[in-house]
């Protein structure tokens, strides 16, 4: 059992990257983060192997497409920080759209809340075809799309 973390551009250099808007914990953080809320899920629910978190990031566009595909041939939930890619790509929403036929659950998480920033954030090209879109509440999005498939 397994759920993939996939993070967009630019979000590798969290900690260091515009800390006003995104906060000053990395990558790393959050993935113990999200291990131990899978963690104390098990417990709680008295499963012996926690949900793995499999955290990832890349700055290249046909390697977070590839990793899409990956979760449908593996049927593996996916909660999806598209970064700047949410604004404008339509292979990375075609790829996420093969999810959505198959079923498999998908939330589009960002740590800040697009809707207040800039024009250009309002649209995301991915929200049609994500389960639901969590956004606005720093690595607390993550947690809370991770509450939701460990309780679906
Ligand atoms: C983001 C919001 C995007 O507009 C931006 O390009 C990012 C991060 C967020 O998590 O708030 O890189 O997805």
């Amino acid at each position: 059992h397994r759920i993939l973390v996939l993070n967009g551009p630019n979000l590798g250099r969290l900690g260091s990257r515009e800390p006003d808007v995104y906060g000053s914990a990395d990558l790393e953080s959050l993935r113990s983060a999200l291990a131990e809320d899978a963690e104390r899920a098990a417990r709680g629910s008295g499963d012996s192997a926690p949900v793995s978190i499999d955290l990832r990031q890349t700055d290249d566009e046909a390697e977070l497409i590839h990793w899409l595909h990956e979760a449908v041939d593996t049927r593996t939930p996916v909660i999806l920080n598209p970064a700047a890619f949410t604004h404008y790509s339509y292979g990375l929403r075609d790829a996420a759209a093969q999810l959505h036929t198959a079923d498999i659950p998908l939330v589009e998480v960002h740590i800040s809340n697009p809707h207040a920033r800039e024009r250009f954030r309002h649209t995301s090209v991915i929200s049609g075809v994500a389960t639901g879109v969590i956004a606005g509440f720093g690595f607390d999005s993550y947690r809370l799309a991770l509450h939701y498939l460990l309780t679906r």
